[in-house]
């Protein structure tokens, strides 16, 4: 990626000048709000604290979750404030709005070194408005809080991928740079992409094939083996014409995956066993099956063992491996041995030379929620979506306005 970069800000002088800085701090919260995977933000620091060690008068923009259409406490990013403080050593001040008559306020009375972080930047319907006129004049509200020698610093990897006002409109009004997590995230997708070392081996999870479908198709072209669990491998099940019980189906995408089992037979891995449940709860008894035996009343929560020894055999030998999505409903502690084994098999893999990228979301949670070393894999991604929109060969406008 031919852009420049933090370094390059910092090679200039920045101490007393205002930085408009990207991140993506959109943490997972439970029902009292309390962050229940901080990744995202640790993620954010040392491109924060860099600035703010250099004496730059740092506003932060982020969202967090989708609400809809105006402010909500239920999104505010209070909590994000907090732990933010803590991560980086130093007080964090939260907008009470988001570019309103307290942001405003408050970006004027930043000394240098400061930072603050203005409220959920999706609370303003504009920054992710369909309407480029819109979305420009929130572009140009937020470039007047760090003013006219302001410069923008595109640090929140996991957004890139979004046209909207904080991610690309900003970066036409003002210098822009790419932070270090933006800087790090593409260095490793490059590495992916361009120069893979074989075998290359792929593991999707999720819920949905649809969700995935373009990714599936791009990586089947290019993996050696494509290992399939999660709820999407249900529907692959499905269309062997197998019996997959009350398990989630996308009856829609049963002939497409008939064909991509056809077209990549060789490459593409389907679970041989299922642990299946009567219902979709963390106390439902689990039994074990084979795949092509899932009784009518239960439904698969997670690959079952022989499967888990089946894909550790396939990654074992492996030289670089992508890896995005839980194996099954890992929150769940009697349906997280399938996500374990097969995280644990990527590890043993890394350990032997591998270079292995955890492709965010869901399976970066997975990682430290089952106390796996974090240092177990070559790299984390923080960004889900962006990460395999990056790998089905998409333009990322967030990227892309950066080059410009
Ligand atoms: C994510 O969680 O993948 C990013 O923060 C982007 O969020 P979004 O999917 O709501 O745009």
């Amino acid at each position: 990626m031919l852009v420049k970069t933090l370094d390059d800000l910092l090679a200039e002088d920045v101490s007393g000048r205002g930085v408009l800085v990207r991140s993506d701090l959109n943490v997972p919260l439970d029902d009292d709000g309390a962050i229940t995977d901080p990744g995202r933000i640790i993620a954010s620091v040392p491109t924060l604290k860099a600035l703010s060690d250099a004496g730059a008068k740092v506003v932060v923009t982020a969202h967090l979750g989708r609400p809809k259409g105006g402010p909500d406490p239920k999104f505010s990013l209070k909590p994000v404030a907090a732990a933010l403080s803590d991560e980086l050593g130093r007080h964090v001040q939260l907008a009470g709005d988001v570019v309103g008559s307290d942001a405003l306020a408050r970006s004027e009375g930043l000394t240098d070194g400061d930072t603050l972080l203005l409220e959920n930047i999706r609370f303003d319907p504009r920054e992710t408005s369909k309407d480029d006129a819109e979305r420009l004049a929130l572009a140009k509200a937020l470039v007047e809080l760090v003013g006219d020698d302001g410069a923008f610093v595109s640090d929140g990897f996991g957004v890139v991928h979004r046209k909207q006002a904080s991610v690309y409109d900003v970066a036409t009004l003002l210098p822009h740079y790419a932070g270090t997590l933006v800087a790090a995230e593409v260095k490793v997708l490059e590495q992916l992409t361009s120069s893979t070392e074989r075998p290359y081996a792929v593991v999707l999870g999720g819920s949905k094939v649809s969700d995935k479908l373009a990714v599936i198709e791009q990586l089947a072209q290019k993996a050696d083996s494509l290992l399939i669990g999660g709820g999407m491998c249900f529907t692959f099940l499905a269309s062997q014409g197998v019996s997959v019980g009350k398990s989630l189906v996308q009856p829609e995408m049963i002939e497409t995956c008939a064909k991509l089992l056809d077209t990549y037979a060789d490459v593409i891995h389907l679970p041989v066993d299922i642990v299946v449940a009567d219902e979709f709860k963390a106390d439902s008894p689990p039994e074990t099956v084979t795949a092509d035996r899932i009784p009518e009343d239960k439904m698969g929560l997670d690959i079952g063992p022989g499967s888990v020894k089946r894909f550790t055999t396939l990654l074992s030998n492996a030289k670089t491996i992508f890896w995005n999505g839980p194996m099954g409903v890992f929150e769940f502690p009697a349906f997280a041995a399938g996500t374990k084994g097969v995280a644990e098999a990527i590890v043993a893999a890394t350990e032997k030379g591998a270079f292995s990228v955890v492709g965010g979301g869901d399976s970066a949670a997975a990682v430290r929620a089952l106390d796996l070393p974090d240092d177990g894999f070559s790299h984390i991604s923080t960004g889900g979506g962006a990460s395999l929109e990056y790998l089905e060969g998409k333009t990322l406008p967030g990227l892309e306005v950066l080059e410009s």
